[in-house]
Formats: structure tokens, sequence, C-alpha cells
């Protein structure tokens, strides 16, 4: 099956830190992937810019040798590369002098398209380089600001950052990127809930004991411990991503796909977590860090080691978080992620209550529904059946299973693909609203407070298990058990 293309108008993408890492792994393949699929309108240009100095000649170099390592080779037609090369252009410019920026208004003016500009940059520069936008008249009428997560380290923070941008740009032209919700199993989420009637008159405390949203690694910090120091697993993955993945679940239904419908469901989400403080952290969250082990098929060192130097900073979360509505009354959310776990698997378990009565000896089963974000998309829905043959009414759980790859055969496209080009679209149902981002830092900031106050370290956990002892305890404190990755 092929999917449609529409192409969109033309742009000009100005990438701020574009001979960086995440524009090497992830921007340029998905722009590729994109103008492979003739999405991209003849005259689109892709502008890198950094303080360094770097050559037009260089910055080809650099995405070609990005395009053989994140481009299948099937997907990296040569004649496209070339094609997608020429797009390319560089120029040097600092957020904190007043060098480039002329040059750079300059080339922007020579055309009336859309200007993207993308701060794939440390946060620090977020609001310099809006400054600088602003300053030269960049920040038109058909202008967008995409930053990437971490938007701020906490409340105040992300407060100061969103204040800065929203001096230059209207909000209506920030696109907060949150990757996971670009991801297709993540929309999928959405089709499943709000395209069947079968699920919304079961989505509620009545029917549902409990919902698991697992986000686990492989990957250790893999050369980022300089930031990952900084961030930990909170605020690098639960405080966006997990939180996103929470609120798709739990939201009510929105009353059509335009951006501020979604984006008021979720944050009412967001408002309505619980607070967990210093009064219930010990009880409803647990931190970890990494200690040498294994991981896949090799031995890795610890945390510490990578990072050289004393840490507190948690490799690893578990909590058990509640929405205090009455969709969810006494319904618990455990999350959980963290680096160096035995897989790499995303999922989002929603437990079934049991039957009321059995009228069999065997007792049934509570039905589950697996939705599989990564790796093998799909979605799973556990039932009772009878078990085939004599032997009398003998039960069986077994999955009604919906792999993507087996059932769709295309290249599930990568979440950056889509947001961009949305970006582009000016389509913001897939991007944080700025409320959204705050919110989830009201509800983060206690919880990283109380860990610092409190004299505990994160539990060591062993690379290559599922964490520390005290995230199963969780559950089984509540006579539930984690949903092994199934
Ligand atoms: C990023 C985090 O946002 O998401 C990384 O900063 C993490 O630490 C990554 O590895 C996970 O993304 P994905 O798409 O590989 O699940």
């Amino acid at each position: 099956m092929t999917s449609r293309v529409i192409p969109v108008d033309p742009f000009t993408l100005v990438v701020f830190g574009g001979s960086g890492d995440l524009s090497r792994r992830k921007i340029l393949p998905a722009l590729f992937h994109r103008d492979a699929a003739g999405q991209l309108p003849p005259e689109t240009r892709i502008i890198g810019v950094s303080r360094r100095s770097v050559s037009r000649p260089d910055f080809q170099t650099f995405a070609r040798a990005a395009l053989t390592d994140h481009v299948a080779e099937a997907n990296r037609d040569p004649a496209v590369v070339e094609r997608f090369l020429e797009r390319l252009d560089y120029l040097s410019a600092d957020a904190r002098e007043d060098g480039g920026w002329d040059e750079l208004a300059h080339r922007l003016e020579e055309r009336d398209d859309i200007k993207v500009f993308y701060l794939a940059t440390t946060p620090e520069l977020f609001a310099p380089v809006a400054e600088r936008l602003g300053a030269h008249g960049l920040a038109g009428r058909n202008s967008r600001i995409v930053l990437e997560k971490p938007i701020g380290k906490n409340f105040a923070s992300a407060l100061a950052v969103n204040a800065a941008i929203g001096k230059v740009f209207p909000e209506e032209a920030i696109y907060r990127i949150d990757h996971y919700l670009g991801k297709e199993t993540v929309q999928n989420l959405m089709a499943l809930r709000f395209a069947n009637a079968l699920f919304e008159p079961l989505w509620t405390a009545a029917h549902i004991d409990n919902v698991q949203i697992t986000v686990s690694e492989e990957l250790g910090v893999e050369g980022r411990a300089g930031y990952y120091d900084t961030a930990g697993a909170m605020r690098d993955m639960v405080q966006n991503h997990i939180l996103q993945l929470l609120c798709l679940v739990a939201m009510e239904a929105p009353t059509s796909l335009a951006a501020d419908s979604l984006r008021d469901e979720k944050l009412k989400v967001l408002k309505s977590l619980k607070r967990i403080d210093g009064s219930n952290a010990a009880q409803a969250t647990v931190r970890g860090q990494y200690r040498a082990g294994a991981s896949a098929g090799g031995a890795v060192t610890g945390y510490l080691d990578e990072l050289g130097a004393p840490s507190n900073t948690e490799t690893f979360v578990a909590i058990r978080a509640e929405i205090g509505n009455w969709r969810w009354a006494g319904v618990p959310f455990y999350l959980r992620t963290g680096k160096r776990l035995p897989a790499r698997v995303s999922e989002i378990v929603v437990q079934f209550r049991a039957v009321p009565h059995s009228v069999f000896e065997q007792p049934p089963e509570p039905n589950r529904l697996v939705i599989r974000l990564q790796p093998d998309e799909g979605v799973k829905l556990w039932l009772m059946i009878k078990d085939p043959g004599p032997g009398g009414m003998r039960l069986q759980h077994v999955p009604l299973d919906m792999s993507f790859a087996e059932s769709f055969n295309t290249r599930n496209p990568d979440a950056y693909e889509r947001l961009i080009l949305d970006v582009v679209r000016g389509n913001q149902t897939l991007f944080m609203r700025r409320d959204e981002v705050e919110a989830a830092w009201t509800w983060v900031d206690p919880i990283i407070e109380a860990w610092a106050a409190s004299s505990e370290p994160p539990k060591p956990y062993v690379a290559g298990t599922w964490g520390p002892a005290a995230a199963v305890a969780l559950t089984e404190r509540d006579g539930r058990s984690w949903s092994d990755a199934s």
C-alpha cells in the first residue's frame, strides 16, 4: 500500500545547530525521506547555521554522511541524494554576537516563502536566537520557530523560556516538539480510541483496573552524559514523552482534531494529576541508577563510570500516578522508563477488570489491551477463549494480534518527517502548547524536589535488568504486577 503524498508550500528551513547530532540523526534524514517521496517543492532550501564556520561543500559532505548512516540503502536513490544536497546551504552566526545575522536576513528576504527556524541547539540559546531573529525582522507573518525539548529544567525556567520566545513569536508560530507525538503508533492511539465505538464506553474506572506505560531503552547515555546528568530520566523522558502518552490515554474525546481542541483536553489531564511531593514520593516513586552489567549481549559499564564523577541523577524512574477526576478515580497509572533495561520497548497496557462473576471453574483472566509503540508496532487485545477440543471447559488467554508491519506493507515514517512538515503546513495539533509544558512541570517539580531533599540516593540496578526491585514492589503493594513486555 502506498501513502498519499501532498506537496507542501515552498519553504526555507533554517537549522540552528545544523551540523549537530540531532540534525545528523533526525532532521536531515527526515527531510530527505520527504524529498524522496516527492513532498518537497523544487525551491525548498535548508540552511544550516552554527557558530562554527562551515563551508557549503563541508555541510554537504556532512549531510551525505548523515544520509549514509541514517537512511536505508534501498531508500537512497543517488539522484535524489544529489537533488537533496543541492538544497543545502550553510552560514555561520553566533546567537550572542552580531556577525552573520544580516547575511541570514538577506538570504531569507530573497524569497517570499515560509520560514521555519529550527532550534536544534542547547536550550540556553533558545531565547538569544529568538531575540536575534526578532531584531532582524525575521519573526514575521510566515515565520515559525521550532523548539526541541527540554523546555526549561523546571516550572520557573520553562516560564522564562516561554516568555522570552513569546516576546518575539506569537504562540501560533511556536512549535514545541515532543517527537513521541509524531510516532505513527502514538497517533494510532487516537484512532483506536476515537474512531472505534468499541473502547470508549469501557474506558473508565468502572472497567479499567490500571494502566501501565513503559518506555524502556537498552542504550545507556551514549556520550550524552554531560547533558543527561543535568536532566535525569524524570526531565528527559517523564516530563514530556511519558506524560504526553498518559494524556492521550486518559483525555476526554476532543471535539475535533483542531490543535487547541486536542491540547485543551490534554491540559485538563495534566492539571488533574494528583500531586506527589515530599509527603508521598517515597511510596509513589522509585528512582534508580544503573551499575555495570550486560546489555545486548555484551558487558557494559555503570552510569557513574561513564560520567566519571559521583552523581545522584536517576537513569530509571517508576511512578504510581493517579488522575483525580470522575473517569479515572482510583485507577493507578504506573509509569516506568529507564536506560540500560533488558529491551527497547515502548508500550501502553490497559488492564481491564475481571468479570464480576465467573461461571467457570477456572477464573477468567482479565482482558488486556496492549498498544506497542516500538519496536514491532501493533495492537494486541487479550481475550479469554475456550481451549479448543474435548476435555471440558478449559479457558485460554489469547491475543487478537494486529502487527502493523504484517498488515501494512509500508515503511513506518520517522516522527520527525511528519512533525517537520506539520510545521510547514502550520498544523500545531502534534505540538505542545505553552500551558501544557508548564502544567507538566508543575506536577514534576515537587517530585524532583522531594528526591533532592531526601537523603536516599537513587537505588542501584544492574544494567540489563528491569530496574531496582522497589519498582516491582510499587505495583505489588497494590496487589498488581507489571505486565511483561508482551
Ligand atoms: C529523547 C531523549 O527525547 O528520546 C533520549 O532525550 C531518548 O534520552 C530518546 O533516548 C528516545 O526516543 P526514541 O524515539 O528512540 O524512543
